[in-house]
This record gives structure tokens, C-alpha cells and sequence, in this order.
């Protein structure tokens, strides 16, 4: 065996979220999303960009189904969007929606890739939002309900669930700085969203607890913070921003507390969590997600609010083009620290790739992107480096399978391993794809050029 062998079974997969990728979000008697308003809304998405077509996945799935398999791969983590199959995020279940995921999981069983279905990829129903989306303390109730459906109809085939991807992303960028739907900017929301967040996560595992039949976690984004200096400040900066960003959602869910910096960062915004919401929130979980893009070298800002910390930019570092710093080696840090401080989970990397510019247009039917070569390259060696120090790594999901819809970036961002030329609609795997299809097929760390 190669020293640079991943473990026997190792998942090798490619991640998407439904918004992003499927289009037609209103077909076949879907309701809308919170996204979708956000993206009709003047001004908020770049370039007026919507989801509107996105990757036309929805109509196009078979082809992107084939690819995977193409590649290699033996895992697919996407999302459901919530209001396919449910149009008023409550009650009355669209047969056309169940009908679609169904058909997508028989698709990818019958290629032999093992699905990963997320729940939550942001795309709240707006019927939800209109009632006070996750401010509204119903709101774990709604999600618990709208998660027994699902387990309902794909739970057997589809073995491994996802609550929530990233709460920190839907609490910080949906209702503290506004530039995520629902686009609200508040502390006092961005607190409470948080803690309903983690109450519905809680809630849909006990639901799966009651009928699943096999395993359920969390997806968190995690970035390691580094104090910029040796300064007090810079110091007292960086616990704030690891409370904020990190802790604020691992120590409820494994250790049963909040970190104290919380409340410097919420101020009057802040309120206890009760000793019930801790035990609704703490629920056991068969394994944790990972996302991983970037580590944070961070300073103290007064000028920030709330949390009085910036970054700082490294000269000498390469940047991607979300201004994220290329750093492989706090993915490994980050994967030790979870391992000793929460309980040793097995855990999967659900999502970790990179933006950088590649052309509209494919030539030549080729995309060479030796920058997200090298990405995953020493990426997936700092995975490995990990394994090697004994943390329980099972799996690894390169973000993105396809060019999509980055959010309020709009289609100017490209993180696929598969281009996607807009116009076409057509699919080029890029050389990152060839390479990680290398890697796949391996069970290995290989080389680039080898
Ligand atoms: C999200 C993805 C997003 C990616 C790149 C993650 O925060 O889960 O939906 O596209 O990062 O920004």
C-alpha cells in the first residue's frame, strides 16, 4: 500500500445545493423560496443574476447523473429544495417534486453513487418567511415536519442525511449583514436565528431518530482564526472571531454550552441558552460535515461591528477569486482540534474547493485550471496529513460539481471541477475534474503531473 493511500472505502464525492444548480424553481407546482425573492429583488444579487435557469439541472439531471459516474465518483451530496416538495413549507406534499427527488436518488443508485441528502441548503419557502422564517420560534417544528416527509420518502435508499448546511452562513450573512436572503441586519436576529437553527437541526434528528434507519449530522463551515499579532487586542479579537464563527455552533451541539466571548460579540442582543434548548440542540449525531475554504489571520477593528475583529490580507499568499487566502494546512489543524475538543466524530469534508477564473467558453473542448489542480492537490494532502494523525476522516466531497449560481455573486464565480458554459448549458470537465477523477480511482494522493 502507498504511503499516500486514503483509507479502505473512502468516499470520494462531489457536493451542489439545489437553489444553486437545479432551475425551474417554480415548475411543477414548486413554491417559492426565500432565494428566489432575494434574487428578484433589484440590487441584491450581482448582474440581477437569479436561479432561475442556474444549471438547468432540473431538466438536465441524467446527463449531470452520467458525468458523475464518468468521473468516478461514489457520492453525490446536493440538497432538497423545501418548497419542491412541500409549497407552503407546511402540509399539502407536491407529488411532482417528491416525484423529482425520487427519480434523481434511483438515478444515482443505478450509477452506483451513494447519495448525501442535505436538507437545508437555505432555500427557507417563502410561505415560511412571510410568518417570520427562523425568528418565527415555530419554526423547529416546521422544519422537523418537512424532514419526516423526506425521510419518508427517501430514507432506505438515501443513507446518509445532512440537518443544516452551515448555520453560521444563514445566521451572519441572512440576518446580521443582509447580503444573503432573507437580507435583514440585525443582532438581535442574527442571535435568535442562530439558536432556532440549531433547536430545528436538534429537532429533525430526534424526528430521525423515531423512523431513520441509518445515519444524520451536521454540516458546519469551520475557519480557522489566527491572531494577526501578539498584541492583546489582535488576541481578544481572534477568541471573539472562534466564538463567533466556529464555536457558536459546535459547543451547543457537542459540549452542551455557548462561548462566553458571545456575549462581547451580541451585546443586549445576547440572551442565556435555557438548560432544555441545550439538550434540544445536543442531540448524538453519526457524524460531522466539514466545509473548509480558508483560515482567517485576524486583528482587532473596533470600526467592525459587531465583532471588532478584520482580517488580514497576506502578501505572499495566493488568493482565490472570493478573496478567500489558499491555505491547506489549517484544514488539517482544524480537523485535529475537532477531533480532541469534540468528541473525536467520524467526520466528512461535505464541502471544500476554490473560485478562480476560467473562460466563459470552453476551447477546444478542454478548461485547464492548474491554480484548482493545485487547490485540491494539497487540499487532499492536508486531509491526508489528518488521517495520518489519527482523526476519523471517512470521506471527502469536492465543491463544486458543476459552475453554479454563487449566491449573491450571481454565475461570476466558478467552482465547478465541470464547467458550464451558460449560453449552452454545455458540461466540460475541466483538468481539475481529470485530476481528481486520477485521485478517485486511485484511493491516493497522486501527483498533478503524475
Ligand atoms: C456553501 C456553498 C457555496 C460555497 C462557496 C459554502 O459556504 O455551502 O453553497 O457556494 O461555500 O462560497
Amino acid at each position: 500500500m502507498s504511503t499516500r493511500a486514503f483509507p479502505p472505502g473512502f468516499v470520494w464525492g462531489a457536493a451542489t445545493a439545489a437553489y444553486q444548480i437545479e432551475g425551474s424553481p417554480l415548475a411543477d407546482g414548486a413554491g417559492p423560496s426565500i432565494w428566489h425573492r432575494f434574487a428578484h429583488t433589484p440590487g441584491r444579487v450581482r448582474d440581477g443574476d437569479t436561479g432561475d435557469v442556474a444549471c438547468d439541472h432540473y431538466r438536465r439531471w441524467r446527463e449531470d447523473l452520467d458525468l458523475m459516474r464518468d468521473l468516478g465518483l461514489n457520492a453525490y451530496r446536493f440538497s432538497l429544495a423545501w418548497g419542491r416538495l412541500l409549497p407552503e413549507g407546511r402540509g399539502r406534499l407536491n407529488a411532482a417534486g417528491a416525484g423529482f427527488y425520487d427519480r434523481l436518488v434511483d438515478g444515482l443508485l443505478e450509477r452506483g453513487i451513494e447519495p448525501m441528502v442535505t436538507l437545508y441548503h437555505w432555500d427557507l419557502p417563502a410561505a415560511l418567511d412571510d410568518r417570520g422564517g427562523w425568528l418565527n420560534p415555530d419554526c423547529a417544528g416546521w422544519f422537523a415536519e418537512y424532514a419526516e416527509r423526506a425521510y419518508r420518502l427517501l430514507d432506505g435508499r438515501v443513507k446518509r442525511w445532512v440537518t443544516l448546511n452551515e448555520p453560521w452562513v444563514v445566521a451572519d450573512g441572512g440576518y446580521l449583514h443582509g447580503v444573503l436572503a432573507p437580507g435583514h441586519r440585525s443582532a438581535f436576529e442574527a442571535a435568535i436565528a442562530a439558536r432556532h437553527l440549531l433547536l430545528a437541526h436538534g429537532a429533525a434528528v430526534a424526528a430521525y431518530r423515531a423512523q431513520g434507519r441509518h445515519e444524520i449530522g451536521l454540516v458546519v463551515n469551520l475557519e480557522p482564526k489566527v491572531a494577526a499579532s501578539a498584541a492583546a487586542a489582535d488576541q481578544a479579537a481572534t477568541l471573539r472571531a472562534d466564538a463567533y464563527m466556529n464555536r457558536q455552533y459546535l459547543d451547543p451541539v457537542f459540549r452542551g454550552s455557548c462561548p462566553e466571548a458571545l456575549r462581547e460579540v451580541f451585546g443586549a442582543a445576547w440572551r442565556d441558552w435555557r438548560a432544555e434548548e441545550f439538550t434540544a440542540a445536543g442531540q448524538r449525531l453519526d457524524f460531522l460535515g466539514i466545509n473548509y475554504y480558508t483560515r482567517g489571520v485576524t486583528r482587532a477593528d473596533p470600526s467592525q461591528w459587531p465583532l471588532g475583529a478584520a482580517p488580514v490580507v497576506q502578501r505572499g499568499s495566493t488568493y482565490t477569486e472570493t478573496g478567500w487566502e489558499v491555505w491547506p494546512a489549517a484544514l488539517t489543524d482544524v480537523l485535529v482540534r475537532v477531533a480532541r475538543d469534540y468528541g473525536d466524530p467520524p467526520i466528512f469534508i461535505t464541502e471544500n474547493g476554490a473560485a478562480f477564473y476560467d473562460p466563459p467558453v470552453a476551447i477546444d473542448g478542454r478548461v485547464r485550471d492548474p491554480l484548482r489542480v493545485d487547490y485540491l492537490h494539497r487540499h487532499l494532502g492536508a486531509v491526508h496529513d489528518a488521517i495520518a494523525a489519527g482523526v476519523d476522516v471517512r470521506g471527502y466531497f469536492v465543491w463544486s460539481l458543476l459552475d453554479n449560481l454563487e449566491w449573491a455573486h450571481g454565475y461570476s464565480k466558478r467552482f465547478g471541477i465541470v464547467h458550464v458554459d451558460f449560453a449552452t448549458q454545455r458540461r466540460t470537465p475541466k483538468d481539475s475534474a481529470q485530476y481528481y477523477r486520477r485521485v478517485a480511482a486511485a484511493n491516493a494522493l497522486l501527483d498533478p503531473g503524475g
